[in-house]
C-alpha cells in the first residue's frame, strides 16, 4: 500500500506542527511502514482513509497515535557508556561540592523512550552513591509518547532488552523475574517521576533541574526548533548545571552558554553564566 504525495505532505505537516519532528521528503516508505499497524488497529481500509480522518480530527486521539507511530524509540541501557561514566566520576562529584544546592539534585531524562535511560541513571545512583544518604537526588523522565510512558512505568523488559547494555551483576540486584519478562524492583521504579512532556510545547510543571539528559532527540528537529529548545533549557537548567546530548549532537547557536565540560569524553556541556 503506497502513500500518495498529498497524504504524505499532510502527515509531514501534522507531525511538524504537533511534535517538531521534521520528516524529509523521501521518507514515504517510513510513513507507510509505521502507519500500517495503526491502519489495522484502528480499522481503516487503508492509509488514505486514515489521513482523511486525521485531516478532519487534528486534536483527537488519532493525532496522538499518529505522532507515537512516527517517533523513533531506539534506546538501550547505559547507551554509549561514556555519559554515565562522566556522570559518576565528574558531574555528581562536582555538584556535591556546591553548598548552594542544599543537598538536592534533580536530573531530567528529557526523551526517555521506553525508560532504559532513566533506569540506567537510577541504578547507577543506587550503586555508586548509596553512601550519600544526606543528598536527595530526584529523577524526572518525560516523553511525548504515552505508550512509551506506560512501558516506562511498568518497568518491564524482555530478555532481549536486558541483553542490550545492562551490566550482568545489575540483573539480580535491581530486577526481578515476572513471567517471561524482567521488572525493575520497586526501590528503583519509585526513584523516577515519569510524565508526559512535549519538547515542542510549553514545559509546564517542570522543576528547575541540575542535569539534563536530552540525547538522540534533537536530531529529529529542524535547526530553528533545536535552537528554541536549547533556549528553553537556559530557563530550567540551574547555573553551573550540565547538559548531555547524544554523541554527535551539539548545542548549535548557543555554544557560548553550553561549554564542553573539559573532563568529559561525552557530549557533556556545562551551563556558563550569561555574558
Ligand atoms: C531515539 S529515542 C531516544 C531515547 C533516549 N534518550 C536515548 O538516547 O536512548 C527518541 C525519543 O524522543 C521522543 N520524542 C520525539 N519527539 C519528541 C517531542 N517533541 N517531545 C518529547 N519527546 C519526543 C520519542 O518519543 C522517543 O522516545
Amino acid at each position: 500500500m503506497s502513500i500518495s504525495t498529498d497524504d504524505f505532505q499532510t502527515v509531514q505537516k501534522f507531525l511538524l506542527e504537533n511534535s517538531g519532528i521534521s520528516l524529509a521528503a523521501g521518507k514515504e516508505y517510513l510513513v507507510e511502514g509505521r502507519l500500517q499497524s495503526l491502519v489495522y488497529s484502528e480499522k481503516f481500509d487503508d492509509i488514505h482513509a486514515l489521513v482523511v480522518k486525521l485531516r478532519g480530527d487534528r486534536e483527537g486521539d488519532l493525532g496522538k497515535k499518529v505522532v507515537e507511530a512516527l517517533t523513533t524509540n531506539e534506546t538501550s541501557f547505559f547507551r554509549d557508556k561514556h555519559p554515565f561514566e562522566t556522570l559518576k566520576t565528574a558531574v555528581i562529584p562536582d555538584l556535591f561540592n556546591k553548598p548552594e544546592l542544599g543537598k538536592r539534585i534533580t536530573i531530567w531524562s528529557a526523551a526517555s523512550s521506553s525508560g532504559q535511560e532513566p533506569y540506567s541513571l537510577a541504578m547507577l545512583l543506587a550503586d555508586s552513591f548509596a553512601w550519600a544518604t544526606d543528598w536527595q537526588i530526584k529523577i524526572v523522565a518525560s516523553d511525548i509518547s504515552e505508550e512509551m510512558l506506560t512501558k516506562c512505568r511498568s518497568g518491564l523488559y524482555s530478555q532481549f532488552e536486558i541483553s542490550r547494555g545492562l551490566p550482568a551483576h545489575y540483573l539480580p540486584r535491581f530486577l526481578q523475574r515476572t513471567g517471561s519478562q524482567w521488572q525493575m524492583k520497586e526501590e528503583i521504579r519509585e526513584r523516577i517521576d515519569f510524565r508526559y512532556l512535549n519538547l515542542y510545547e510549553d514545559w509546564v510543571g517542570l522543576p528547575r533541574v541540575d542535569i539534563i539528559f536530552m540525547r538522540n532527540v534533537l536530531i529529529y528537529f529542524e535547526a530553528d526548533t533545536k535552537k528554541t529548545i536549547l533556549e528553553k533549557i537556559l530557563k530550567v537548567l540551574r547555573p553551573g548545571g550540565y547538559l548531555f546530548l547524544g554523541s554527535g549532537e551539539a548545542p548549535v547557536g548557543l555554544e557560548n552558554r553550553f561549554q564542553p565540560a573539559d573532563f568529559s569524553t561525552s557530549a557533556c556541556f556545562k551551563l556558563a553564566p550569561a555574558p
